[in-house]
């Protein structure tokens, strides 16, 4: 498994800011996007070997559900929901999504599918 946080290599850019106010994260902070559908994240992911990757998010979410698509190399693979934490200095680990990567640099990206945009996203793991 490897980690990609705002901090580290991997992590590309987010359609919003990297933010520190919310305690709890990991790393220096989390991404916070504007809160619009198509809002996004993008991380540069270098896959060993071309196969069926797990990716799972750390994320805190003060509202309601907050539901994304999963993007590989442009294309939409996947969906998911992350529903409410409770408060915004609650994080908790998403539910798993299981994509294919080739062999080498792919781009993934998780993009709001709902108007409030994406919950605030602490760190992906592959
Ligand atoms: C608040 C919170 C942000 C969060 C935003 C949202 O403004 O401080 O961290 O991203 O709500 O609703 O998305
Ligand atoms: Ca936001």
């Amino acid at each position: 498994t490897i980690t990609l946080q705002e901090n580290a290599s991997g992590f590309c850019s987010v359609d919003g800011a990297v933010e520190s106010e919310h305690a709890g994260y990991t790393g220096s902070g989390y991404a916070n996007t504007d809160n619009a559908s198509g809002a996004g994240i993008e991380w540069s992911v270098s896959a060993p070997a071309a196969g069926v990757y797990t990716l799972q998010w750390r994320f805190a979410n003060g509202s309601g559900d907050r539901p994304a698509n999963v993007l590989v190399n442009g294309g939409q693979v996947a969906g998911i929901t992350m529903a409410g934490t409770g408060a915004w200095t609650s994080y908790t680990d998403s539910g798993t999504v299981d994509v294919g990567l080739s062999s080498g640099t792919n781009l993934l990206r998780l993009q709001a599918s709902g108007s409030s945009g994406l919950a605030n996203i602490d760190m992906l793991s592959v």
